[in-house]
């Protein structure tokens, strides 16, 4: 317990016995916005979360906070209004050693809209079926009931072609998609992970149709085995698992989720996807149509280039390796020579490609 500075909002202000409050231990803040619309200002966002946890501390040093009330920024972005989402204890006085954090943006309040369609992505052909039977039902979400495709695991190589199907779903059935990343909803408590999912899943709900893309999923689905047992971790598992079964059925909902480490996946998680769809890397006819689709939209004039050959040289090598370290590059070398793309910038670069695939891996789990 200790004394009051200063307090909080007028309403806490009159209502409270402050010297009964005891010092905040956490404090969560949400960007609330100015009172007042002006073309002029900017939202803050916090680049480095220590720094704005002693900048605020200093400021609201003696503050009462509770949740729902608004906390003003009066030094850098004045009036800049923070709302609080949670204080612990629910009523508390920020001190010196309040822990203060800024909420981090919703992840799912996030669409995208994608150019990508489904004849962009050669080969993966049993993916491409599957999908057939996803659009079926983003299109008619009534018509399948509790047939209806759940929980799909996209795995395989980097660079095969996975996020692009998502986005090529998403794009063909005119049904958003939410794409995570499995690593942002790591949060700076624990239980916030969790909270996420649940939102993540609630906000698909309310627009569903919708397809909830997770990427990197062994990130926070990694068998027990692999990893460090962070408590939010196994809450972000058991908050997928719950969402993931269906007890509280998400109507019209999709989940894809997207790994190269299939192997080291959690099996609870694992057993969850109906189907586990492979990705693999390309062969010498589908890595001359990637070769063959993309250089016509590079920008540079070209001479007869011979992609037949390129293709049989690239064995190993996947779609990204393809476009960003091949065709790319080869592009570049072009431009610093200042003359047409030419087969022996690609060859150079093949060659070049071929050397680092050889390298070891720099560590296991990169
Ligand atoms: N099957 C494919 N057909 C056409 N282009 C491809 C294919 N696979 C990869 N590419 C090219 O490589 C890029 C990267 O592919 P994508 O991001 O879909 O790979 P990924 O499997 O999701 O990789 P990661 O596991 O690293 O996330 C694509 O934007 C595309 O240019
Ligand atoms: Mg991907």
């Amino acid at each position: 317990m200790r004394s009051i500075q200063k307090t909080g909002t007028k309403e806490l202000r009159g209502k409270l016995d402050n010297s009964r409050i005891s010092g905040a231990k956490y404090v969560l803040l949400r960007p609330a916005g100015y009172p007042l619309k002006s073309l002029f200002q900017d939202s803050p966002e916090v680049s480095n979360s220590r720094l704005f946890e002693r900048y605020a501390r200093e400021q609201w040093y003696g503050e009462v906070v509770k949740p729902g009330c608004y906390l003003f920024d009066r030094r850098l972005y004045p009036d800049f209004a923070f709302q609080v989402v949670r204080a612990y204890p629910r009523v508390s006085i920020v001190g010196s050693d309040t822990n203060i954090v800024v909420e981090k943006k919703k992840i799912y309040a996030k669409k995208i809209e994608s150019d990508v369609t489904f004849d962009d992505v050669v080969g993966q052909d049993s993916a491409r079926r599957k999908m057939r039977v996803v659009e079926k039902f983003l299109t008619e979400p009534e018509k399948l009931g509790k047939w209806a495709p759940r929980n799909i695991l996209f795995y395989g190589p980097s660079g095969t072609g996975k996020t692009m199907m998502a986005k090529a779903l998403s794009r063909e059935t005119k049904v958003p998609m939410m794409p995570i990343k499995a690593t942002t909803l790591i949060g700076e408590f624990v239980g916030e992970g969790s909270r996420q999912i649940h939102g993540l899943y609630k906000s698909a709900e309310d627009i569903a149709p919708c397809i909830i893309f997770i990427d990197e999923l062994d990130a926070i689905a990694l068998d027990r085995r692999y990893q460090d047992l962070r408590g939010d971790v196994s809450e972000i598992v058991n908050a997928l698992l719950t969402e993931m079964d269906g007890i509280h059925r998400r109507k019209g909902v999709c989940t894809i989720a997207a790994t190269n480490k299939i192997e080291f996946l959690d099996s609870a998680i694992r057993s969850r996807f109906e189907e586990e769809i492979i990705f693999n890397l390309p062969n010498e006819e589908e890595r001359y149509l990637i070769l063959d689709k993309n250089v016509i939209t590079l920008p540079l004039e070209m001479e007869r280039l011979d992609l037949k050959a390129i293709s049989r040289k690239t064995k190993g090598f996947s779609g990204r390796d393809l476009v960003e370290k091949v065709l790319k590059v080869a592009l570049h070398h072009a431009i610093i020579d200042d003359c047409k793309i030419a087969q022996v910038h690609l060859e150079e670069v093949v060659q070049n490609v071929k050397k680092d695939l050889l390298k070891p891996p720099a560590e296991m789990f990169t």
